[in-house]
């Protein structure tokens, strides 16, 4: 059946069950492969996207879910005051190693930094816990989104 979707600001129309995973027909239908399939059980936080601003695991959202709202993916976050800011701090302290769950990682960030401009420690790791890096880049990911912050202080 086709399905109506609004997809980083734009109307799309896919032709699948309205039980489908977003995040398959985003990766596989729609050719947007940004958003990373890790667990597929919403414990790791690779397949971070916004649901009308809010994060959301993409691999236990059927698309039923996102009928109406607005998705948001890595591939629109830099088109966002605050992504922009949150990718010029992952790009500056160098924060990826594989990259494999960087995008779901600066989803979660910029989903914070959009609620909460001035994060506290506890903030970061409140809004982050949901996010597994097996390369273990928990410091830096900490120290861009603390850059990112302070970016906006100094614009
Ligand atoms: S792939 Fe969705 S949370 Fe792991
Ligand atoms: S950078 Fe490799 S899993 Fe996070």
């Amino acid at each position: 059946m086709s399905v109506s979707l609004n997809v980083n600001g734009k109307p799309v129309s896919v032709d699948v069950p309205d039980d489908t995973r977003l995040l398959w027909t985003l990766r596989d239908v729609l050719g947007m492969t940004g958003t990373k399939f890790g667990c597929g059980i919403a414990m790791c936080g690779a397949c971070t996207f916004h649901l009308d601003g809010v994060p959301t695991r993409a691999c236990i959202t059927p698309i039923s879910a996102a009928v109406g709202r607005k998705i948001t993916t890595i591939e629109a976050i830099g088109a966002d005051p605050v992504g922009q800011r949150v990718q010029a701090a992952w790009l500056d302290l160098g924060v990826a190693q594989c990259g494999y769950c960087q995008s779901g990682q600066i989803m979660a960030a910029t989903a914070l930094l959009k609620q909460k401009p001035s994060p506290t420690d506890a903030d970061i790791d409140s809004a982050m816990s949901g996010n597994i890096c097996r390369c273990g880049t928990y410091t830096r990911i900490r120290a861009a989104i603390k850059q990112a912050a302070q970016a906006k202080g100094a614009a």
